[in-house]
């Protein structure tokens, strides 16, 4: 599952997860982890060996704290601070490569599941049996954010969205773009339930079986 903030991703995860019984896993907490840990150990965010070193470190301490699995507060992951130092940190490619280990990692061991993030159909598990590529217009992404966790004004949320649908659609490694065989859902005039509908169909139609 890949597409821009704020497009439904994880709404539409779960709820797919749960009716379909797979496992789940946010591919973005993993970077948000890292820019976490960097600010905390006054670690520059865009410093490519640092960044590198940081992440051995703690691939070799527990790869499931690298992927945000426990230990992290969500709130703390979603800091304005963090949001800003994600971007300059999913910009390393190298550092790209050694999470995309830890995502097919994970994977190894959850054969059926939904991971989403920006690159899964694209770069991380080009082999997937099915890729959705979710999206919705930056002003509608923008309202529903605002109106989902109530805080601030919709003129920074939505420039908020537009600085990461550019970091993300302009980065040179692995930038967000649907994979060739994705199933793009344009979710600006949809409902939650008529986004999992379609999808469902699609996982039907794939010969998955409704938990
Ligand atoms: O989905 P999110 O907003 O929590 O992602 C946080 C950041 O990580 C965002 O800047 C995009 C980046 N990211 C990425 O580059 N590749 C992924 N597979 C997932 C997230």
């Amino acid at each position: 599952m890949d597409g821009p903030a704020a497009a439904g991703k994880t709404t539409t995860s779960l709820r797919l997860a749960e009716r379909f019984g797979f496992s789940y896993l946010e591919s973005g907490r993993a970077y948000r982890v890292l820019a976490y840990e960097a600010l905390r150990s006054d670690i520059e965010p865009d410093d490519p060996s640092a960044m590198i070193e940081l992440c051995a470190r703690m691939v070799r301490n527990n790869l499931s704290v690298l992927l945000g699995l426990d230990r992290y507060d969500t709130g703390e992951l979603r800091s304005a601070e963090v949001g800003r130092a994600v971007s300059l940190v999913a910009r390393i490619s190298e550092l790209r490569l050694r999470v995309t280990n830890c995502l097919r990692a994970w994977a190894k061991g959850n054969s059926r599941s939904i991971v989403e993030g920006r690159d899964i159909g694209t770069v991380v598990f080009p082999a997937a049996p099915l890729k959705f590529y979710l999206t919705a217009k930056p002003e509608t992404r923008a309202a529903r954010r605002v109106a989902q966790e109530n805080s601030g004004s919709y003129k920074q949320v939505l420039d908020d969205v537009l600085r990461r649908d550019h970091a993300d659609m302009t980065r040179s490694v692995s930038p967000l773009k649907p994979a060739p065989d994705a199933i793009i859902i344009d979710t600006t005039d949809l409902t939650v339930d008529q986004v999992i509908d379609r999808m469902s169909a699609h996982c039907r139609e794939a010969g998955l079986v409704e938990a």
